[in-house]
Formats: C-alpha cells, sequence, structure tokens
C-alpha cells in the first residue's frame, strides 16, 4: 500500500491548477445513462473514483473512451470522456460496485427512467455516517416508481415510465437531488423538487442536461422545475473546477505561508470559504487566472464555523480548516451539521500535536505554537488531505498510511504540491 512522506514547514509559492470537480464528474458521467447518444464530458479529473465509475456504467452498457494524449499547454487541463449508452444492457447494480462507491447509488433514476426498472445495492454505511437514502426513494416514489427493498437491493419499477410529480425535500440531500433531477430528466411531463440542493455541481448536471434536451428552471436555486423530454440527445459539456480542490490548497496555503494562484478556480463557488479564510487574516484575491492566496508571516486568527448545504461552509472542507486552526492563535469552534461522525481526523491531528477537544457534532480547537511530524492513517477522502496539510506545517517527517483514500478526489496532489515547494513524496508498495 502507498504512502505519503511529507517533511513539513515550506512556505508554498508558484500556481497550482484546479481540477474539474469529482463531485460533479461523477454524475455527469451517469447522465450518459439517459441517451443513446453519445454523452461528451471535457476536463474530468484523472480520479480513482472516475474510473471505477467508467467500470461500473460499463456493467449497463455504457461504451466509454478517454481522448489520447491531453492537449493543450498544461498537462491539468483534464481528460476527455465520451461515453454512449445505445442499448442498456444491464440495470442491476451489484453489491460489489455500490459498496465501493456510493455515487453508483445515482444509476437507480436514469435506469429507472430509461428502462421502467432497475435493482441496485443499498449502499451500506461509510466511515462518515451512516447516509440513508430514503429521499432518494421518496422522490422516485412521488414520480410513480414502485420500491420494494430485498436482499439489500432497490427493486424499482416503473412498467409504464417515470411521471412527473412534485417532490419536497424534508431535508437538503445532494444525491437525492442528483438522482430525482436526472430521472425527471427522461419522465413525462413536469417535476418540481423543492428544497433541492443547490450546490454547484447539482447546477452543472442540470446545465449539461439542458444541452441534452431537458427544460430546466430554477437552476442554482433551490426550486428545480424540470420538463422531462421523450428522448434525450448527446452534448459536449465541461465539468466546472473542483471547488474542494480550491479550498484545500487554499488552506494549505494559508497554513504554511506563502503566495500561491489557484489557476482555474471560481471564487464564486466558495464564497463562505473564502470569506472564513479572510477572517483567519490570509489574503484572499480574485484574479483574471484564479484565485490568488498569500500569507506572509502574520499570526492566524481563529475562526468559528458550522458546516450547512451550500452556500454554507462545505462539511467537505470541515476537515482541512480544523487543520489550519490548529495552528491559529486562539480558539477555534467547529461545528459539523450535515455527517454525525465526520471528526476521524481529530485522533490523527491530534498525534501531530494538535489540542483538539471533541463533545457531540463540535470540535474546540486551541491553537498550539507548532505541530510535530509522525506517522498517521488516511481515514476518508477529506480527512486524509487534513492530515496532509498539518504534514505541511508540522516540523520534521509525518508519513500518512493509506494513501488510496487520497486518491479516489485528488488528481496529482504530490505534484501539484512539490511544484510550489513543498517536500512531498509517494512511496510506493
Ligand atoms: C455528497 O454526498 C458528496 N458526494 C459528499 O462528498 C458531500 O460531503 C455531501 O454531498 C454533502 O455535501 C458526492 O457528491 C459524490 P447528502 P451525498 O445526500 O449526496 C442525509 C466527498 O468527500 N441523507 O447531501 O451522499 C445524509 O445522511 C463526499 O467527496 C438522508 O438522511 O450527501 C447526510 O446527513 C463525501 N437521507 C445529509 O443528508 C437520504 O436519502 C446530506 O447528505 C440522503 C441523505
Amino acid at each position: 500500500m502507498d504512502r505519503i512522506k511529507i517533511t513539513g514547514g515550506q512556505r508554498l509559492n508558484g500556481t497550482i491548477p484546479i481540477s474539474g470537480a469529482k463531485n460533479a464528474a461523477l454524475p455527469l458521467m451517469i447522465a450518459s445513462l439517459l441517451t443513446p447518444d453519445r454523452l461528451t464530458l471535457k476536463n474530468v479529473p484523472n480520479l480513482a473514483d472516475v474510473n471505477l465509475l467508467a467500470r461500473i456504467l460499463r456493467n449497463h452498457g455504457v461504451d466509454s473512451a478517454v481522448d489520447g494524449k491531453r492537449a493543450g499547454p498544461s498537462q491539468y487541463i483534464g481528460e476527455t470522456f465520451h461515453l454512449s449508452a445505445r442499448d442498456i444492457v444491464d440495470t442491476v447494480a451489484p453489491y460489489e460496485m455500490v459498496s465501493r462507491m456510493r455515487a453508483s447509488f445515482w444509476v437507480l433514476g436514469p435506469l429507472l427512467a430509461r428502462c421502467g426498472q432497475a435493482r441496485v445495492s443499498l449502499p451500506g454505511g461509510c466511515a462518515i455516517g451512516t447516509r440513508p437514502v430514503d429521499l432518494h426513494l421518496m422522490a422516485l416514489k412521488e414520480m410513480g416508481a414502485e420500491i420494494d427493498i430485498e436482499a439489500g437491493y432497490v427493486i424499482a419499477k416503473a412498467p409504464g415510465g417515470l411521471r412527473g410529480g412534485r417532490v419536497v425535500f424534508p431535508k437538503v440531500s445532494v444525491g437525492a437531488t442528483h438522482n430525482a433531477l436526472l430521472a425527471a430528466a427522461l419522465a413525462r411531463g413536469e417535476t418540481v423538487l423543492e428544497n433541492a440542493a443547490r450546490e454547484p455541481e447539482v447546477g452543472d448536471v442540470a446545465n449539461c442536461l439542458v444541452k441534452m434536451g431537458a427544460q430546466i428552471e430554477g437552476i442554482g436555486t433551490s426550486t428545480l422545475r424540470i420538463q422531462g423530454a421523450n428522448r434525450l440527445e448527446g452534448a459536449v459539456h465541461s465539468v466546472l473546477p473542483d471547488r474542494i480542490e480550491t479550498g484545500t490548497f487554499a488552506m494549505a496555503v494559508a497554513a504554511t505561508g506563502g503566495d500561491v494562484t489557484l489557476e482555474g478556480a471560481r471564487a464564486d463557488l466558495l464564497k463562505t470559504a473564502l470569506d472564513t479564510l479572510r477572517k483567519t487574516g490570509v489574503e484572499v484575491q480574485e484574479t483574471n487566472s484564479g484565485i490568488r492566496i498569500a500569507r506572509n508571516g502574520a499570526a492566524l486568527e481563529p475562526v468559528d464555523v458550522e458546516t450547512q448545504p451550500f452556500p454554507g461552509f462545505p462539511t467537505d472542507l470541515q476537515a482541512q480548516l480544523m487543520a489550519l486552526m490548529a495552528t491559529a492563535g486562539g480558539t477555534s469552534v467547529i461545528r459539523e451539521t450535515i455527517f454525525e461522525n465526520r471528526f476521524m481526523h481529530v485522533q490523527e491531528l491530534a498525534r501531530l500535536g494538535a489540542d483538539i477537544r471533541l463533545h457531540g457534532d463540535t470540535a474546540t480547537i486551541k491553537g498550539v505554537k507548532g505541530l510535530t511530524g509522525a506517522q498517521v492513517m488516511a481515514t476518508d477522502l477529506r480527512a486524509s488531505v487534513s492530515l496532509v496539510i498539518a504534514g505541511l506545517v508540522a516540523d520534521g517527517e509525518t508519513t500518512i498510511n493509506r494513501v488510496y483514500h487520497l486518491d479516489r478526489g485528488f488528481e496529482q496532489l504530490e505534484q501539484k504540491l512539490s511544484r510550489c515547494g513543498a517536500q512531498i513524496e509517494r512511496l510506493t508498495g
């Protein structure tokens, strides 16, 4: 198993290109199930999760081809995926696949809309929480699906096809919104999704569905009004930049000090996180090419933050902010309101010398003068990268085990950081 070794204490200076968003690329790839035509996705990040999803979709009959060499002056402009689901050959998504990647559960809506049936394994729990799928099922039922659960599988049927419906989500769910939106694009008539997730990745999927022939009003708001199409067509769509990768590198620069431009990043996708960084005393500047982050010597101010659905502070940046606040000049309070068990990084950050107390959903972080390198264990994607940030700040050597978590969601992490002066390397085997 690969490990990452970091020798901390270097400031970061230079440019980091931001990749396409993993959490948009995945549902966009799933959208290919909705049409017999070719869906071309540009700026797809080369990540373990993307490649695994391509394999999962292949089981359903989606042919995928990736353009050979990356073109252009930058090696980070992302890959171009061509996906064609001329015939759906299998409407079963087995446990072995769905349990490896939760987002593959989102094939349920599109398969049901296109084929009138689907059998998709329940994803099960995961390290950050129980993560039920009741809202996904509720939405599809509102659209006329008959749903049973048997032996760990969702058996869904809509013999005459799905029809439009009115879905009022009692709680904001990114995944349930994706599932319902994808299904509604091919359902008969109008579907209204209320209290829908407003995450930019949902908007990106909606924009792609419009290119494919669906009519959607309210993109970017919490009420989506979708007129389903009888048939959706192929399209060409470019994946929006990854706001979580952007926020992660911004916090890394804030933590180490230095001056880095996050190339291709869009400030409008993470306003709350950037405002939080400004409150810590870090310089955040929108430029023509992206976002510039700088901190030169000044101490970090502590901040109090609560995670919230978009446009609030994202849960996917909570661990990284905690790593940053570990060396702030005072006490910060971070409350996690989205997932009930998303604090696994706390124990590991403590191994590097962080002073963090947990009470239920709230972490109190007392800034310390410095961290010290140690061996730590990656537990999930975002927790792992918080350890990278802490390792970059810590004195001496930090080794992060179980690096495969990072490979699921960060493209060329070591290369991007080492180009800016970090001492970071992958130890293979
Ligand atoms: C998406 O997960 C993201 N995953 C997550 O990123 C992200 O943390 C999360 O949204 C919140 O922003 C992808 O986009 C692939 P939810 P998702 O449904 O859709 C509860 C990463 O690191 N809920 O918005 O699974 C749920 O338990 C990942 O890239 C129900 O109760 O999250 C949670 O408490 C991790 N019933 C809350 O809603 C349901 O049917 C929000 O979950 C569905 C969800």
